[in-house]
């Protein structure tokens, strides 16, 4: 059965490491068959500065019905100092499609590219789950006497029972499926009394998993922990703007942005997939950006669709450019962005041979 894609390569680097995901698509297509209609859609500061349309509703609406999966590049754009068009179609893709679980990685791939000294790969394999669609992202707020030296902007952070709930719950079940044996969750309770509501929840979900041990930290603990011993965190369940933060963080840990993949589910509908890193504007179309995140990205989204061979093929040949200084400067290499997918792609195709 063939299966649908839509692409929204966006702004910025987006387009450069996006070319190099279906570059490495179009090989994985050679060998594994996976059977790949791929749609690509305008979305970004480009059409938005020429239409005055972020996303229409109806696109939206297709995005959730009519494709499997949706691969994103970046948006943010200088042209349009608001970021309307970012927030009406990333957040509005999260809101909107209910993408409640932001999953995203942080696996050390070669010992060379983590600051923390001693570290290896085993020390470094974790998963952060942020809460997606919650927290203080939902825009609940606003600002009085604007432009006065008496200026107050205010921001709501929403916790609803459900949206904790399914967050630590589904943190546990992947926890539970890839044999993990703890769960972390980060908070603030100690100064935020709304945050107690995440620890009870994290309690009483917690107990149904009793091979799993679960473990709490205050979240400026948690920044500092994750520094001083990673090796002891396998699985970081998080709010929104904690889960923002200590990902770029754990990112860092282990080679940086253009090495971090990401996925937005709503279990049972469509999956959004995103490399972590923004648009990074200075860089783009000087064919300097890593590509690797999309890539990764890309693999995250066949082992989704059934496709497990082709999804490890993919992070194989990453790992094999890695482990031999194969890369763009951001991980030690001498390579440009097209070169590196190229390098991906034909790695993938002798995936056939071995
Ligand atoms: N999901 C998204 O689309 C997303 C996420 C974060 C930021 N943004 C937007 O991106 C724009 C730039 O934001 P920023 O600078 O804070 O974050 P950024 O992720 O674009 O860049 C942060 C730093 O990482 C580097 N970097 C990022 N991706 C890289 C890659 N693939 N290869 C090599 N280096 C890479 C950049 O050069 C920069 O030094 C803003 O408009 C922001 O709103 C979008």
């Amino acid at each position: 059965m063939r299966r649908r894609l839509a692409v929204i390569a966006g702004d910025g680097i987006g387009p450069d490491v996006v070319a190099e995901a279906l570059k490495t698509l179009a090989a994985v297509e050679d060998v594994f068959h996976v059977g790949l209609d791929v749609e690509r859609l305008p979305h970004g500061a480009d059409h938005y500065l020429k239409t005055g349309v972020t996303i229409a509703p109806a696109d939206m609406q297709r995005l959730g019905a009519d494709f499997d999966a949706i691969l994103l590049g970046a948006l943010g754009d200088p042209r349009v100092p608001g970021n309307e068009h970012a927030r009406d179609i990333l957040l509005g893709m999260r809101f909107q499609l209910d993408l409640y679980v932001n999953e995203r990685p942080a696996r050390l791939i070669h010992e060379r590219l983590t600051p923390l000294k001693g570290k290896t790969p085993r020390d470094l394999d974790l998963v952060v789950f942020r809460e997606n669609t919650e927290g203080l992202y939902v825009s609940v707020g606003g600002t009085f006497k604007q432009g006065t030296p008496d200026e107050i902007a205010i921001a709501e952070e929403l916790n609803t029972r459900k949206g904790v709930e399914r967050i630590i719950r589904h943190a546990f079940a992947w926890a539970k499926e890839h044999g993990k044996t703890r769960v972390t969750m980060a908070d603030k309770a100690n100064a935020i009394q709304a945050h107690h509501l995440w620890r009870r929840v994290f309690e009483e979900v917690g107990r149904e998993y009793p091979g799993i041990q679960r473990d709490t930290r205050y979240i400026d603990a948690m920044a500092m922990d994750l520094v001083r011993t990673p090796e002891s965190f396998q699985v970081i369940v998080t709010g929104n703007l904690f889960g923002d933060i200590l990902s770029d963080l754990a990112s860092m840990l282990v080679g940086g942005l253009g090495l971090a993949p990401s996925a937005n589910r709503h279990p049972g509908g469509v999956t959004m997939y995103e490399p972590v890193h923004g648009s990074a504007p200075p860089l783009a179309g000087k064919n300097v950006a890593n590509p690797m995140a999309a890539i990764l990205t890309l693999a995250m989204m066949l082992a989704d669709l059934g496709a497990a061979d082709a999804g490890r093929a993919v992070e194989d040949a990453v790992d094999a450019a890695i482990g031999q200084g194969v890369g763009t400067a951001d991980v030690g290499g001498t390579m440009g962005t097209r070169e590196v997918g190229d390098w991906v792609a034909t790695r993938v195709r002798e995936a056939r041979a071995r």
